[in-house]
């Protein structure tokens, strides 16, 4: 059996556990990665390679920190002390308490810009803008020395406030509210964009198949962003499993995480690319297509702000309960390894990302404070998302991978996997521990040799 804290609290349901899950997933990653992504790399081919990524490597990895999670109802670092006592596996604990901060330097600084741009739509900001003005705006945004900094400080109080009020009535009670919301708002947004004269040119970007972009570029860049999305390699999944129910299906809830993820994702691409093509416009990558394309596309429809408002609220949605797990890895950490308690350790957590996090905020644009100082050539802004989500994560999967499949025997994987015998999956563990040991590492060792740009 498992061994528990008795103090230590779990989700409530089956139903809590995947809308946790699900919002750790569900992020910024879903709306400016994802989308361009595919209609820039071959469309329907690329989500075709992305969906094996996902199999192949983003679901045992999942399962594997499942497993570690909740075996041990351990943090991501005490996690590995339980099961591998005295060993240096405990550092893959290590490096995702740090990619954490790394990642939460810029995603809040980002997270941020979404907030203050909902709150411009709201006031208005919007009507009659044009392509000029709507650059014009972001750029303002993005120079400022004070704006993004006010608005990162609310961002990390919002989530802080969230994180004190516990797992059960904090992140439970927040992603069992706002992920059916999320999907309320993207849907109706989506019926909106799909009935846009001129709308089946944004679908065909998205959905067309071309195998001929296909490189080993475009592979890599799709297993890169399973990572990202699936929040894996740095223990997100193993601190939020360590909250999971006794009885949940570990690999039945990775399926669902994962399918349902993808399909937010394919969802918010349905809501931005037919409304691009339809006002003409050019799709692009990333702060562009979020802070000046949507804003210029959706005030020129009928409803525009009220979509647009729509939008940048379930926008600020995705980035805060991505956030939530981003942070409760360090404040897991912090409460069960150094005895703070868990008021302290979310204070200390949001403390050091806001500090930190200015640099980014700072630096995001060439002309901001900070944009000209780079170290290793890049701003601080880029150096933080290169060294978490390109290093990092591929790493610290290819560990998770190594130690679920050569240090976890057989018999523990069939007994986590079937829940003691209680569901009928005996006969995959087998084939689930061959792909954990070999497929899995042979392909992220790919993938990680390529980030680092020895590929
Ligand atoms: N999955 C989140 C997104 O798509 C980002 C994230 C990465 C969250 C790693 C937690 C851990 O935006």
């Amino acid at each position: 059996m498992s061994s528990k804290g008795d103090s230590r609290e779990t989700f409530s349901s089956g139903l809590a556990v995947f809308f946790a899950t699900l919002g750790s997933a569900v992020g910024l990653g879903n709306i400016w990665k994802f989308p361009y992504l595919v209609g820039a790399n071959g469309g329907g081919a690329f989500l075709l390679i992305y969906f094996l990524c996902i199999l192949f490597v983003g679901l045992p990895v999942m399962a594997s920190e499942f497993f570690i999670g909740r075996k041990t109802r351990k943090n991501a670092i005490g996690a590995f002390k339980q099961l591998k006592p005295g060993s240096p596996w405990k550092h893959i604990g290590t490096m995702g308490v740090a990619a954490s901060g790394l990642i939460m330097f810029f995603y809040s600084c980002v997270a941020g810009w979404v907030y203050y741009y909902l709150f411009k739509a709201i006031r208005g900001d919007f009507a009659g803008v044009t392509l000029d003005s709507a650059k014009a705006q972001f750029g303002s945004v993005v120079t400022d020395p004070v704006t993004p900094i006010l608005w990162q400080v609310i961002v990390m109080a919002v989530v802080s406030l969230i994180l004190t009020m516990g797992v059960k009535k904090g992140i439970e009670k927040i992603t069992k509210t706002l992920m059916p919301l999320l999907f309320l708002l993207i849907i109706i947004i989506d019926i909106r964009a799909v009935t846009l004269p001129g709308a089946a040119e944004g679908l065909k970007f998205l959905f067309h198949v071309d195998f001929s972009q296909l490189s080993g570029a475009v592979i890599l860049t799709a297993m890169g962003l399973a990572f990202f999305k699936l929040s894996l390699g740095m223990g997100t999944m193993i601190t939020y499993s360590s909250y999971f129910t006794e009885d949940n299906n570990l690999l039945g809830t990775a399926v669902k995480v994962a399918f349902a993820d993808t399909l937010v994702s394919m969802l918010a691409g349905i809501a931005i690319f037919p409304a691009v093509f339809a006002f003409g416009m050019q799709p692009g990558a990333g702060p562009g297509l979020l802070f000046m394309t949507i804003p210029l596309v959706f005030s020129q429809m009928p409803f525009g702000n009220v979509l647009l408002i729509a939008f940048f609220f379930l926008t600020s949605i995705a980035a805060t309960t991505a956030m939530l797990s981003l942070v409760e890895v360090p404040v897991a950490y912090f409460s069960e390894e150094r005895g703070l308690s868990r008021k302290s350790s979310v204070l200390l957590c949001a403390a050091v990302i806001v500090v930190l996090g200015i640099p980014a905020a700072l630096s995001a644009d060439s002309a901001g404070l900070l944009g000209g100082v780079t170290v290793f050539g890049k701003s601080f802004f880029d150096l933080y998302d290169f060294i978490s989500s390109n290093i990092m994560l591929p790493l610290g999967g290819l560990f998770i991978a190594l130690f679920a499949g050569h240090m976890i025997d057989k018999a523990q994987w069939r007994q986590e996997l079937t829940n003691q015998g209680r569901i009928g999956l005996a006969g995959a563990v087998g084939l689930f521990r061959f792909i954990i040991r070999y497929v899995t590492p042979a392909l992220l060792v790919i993938v990680f040799l390529h980030s680092i740009g020895v590929l």
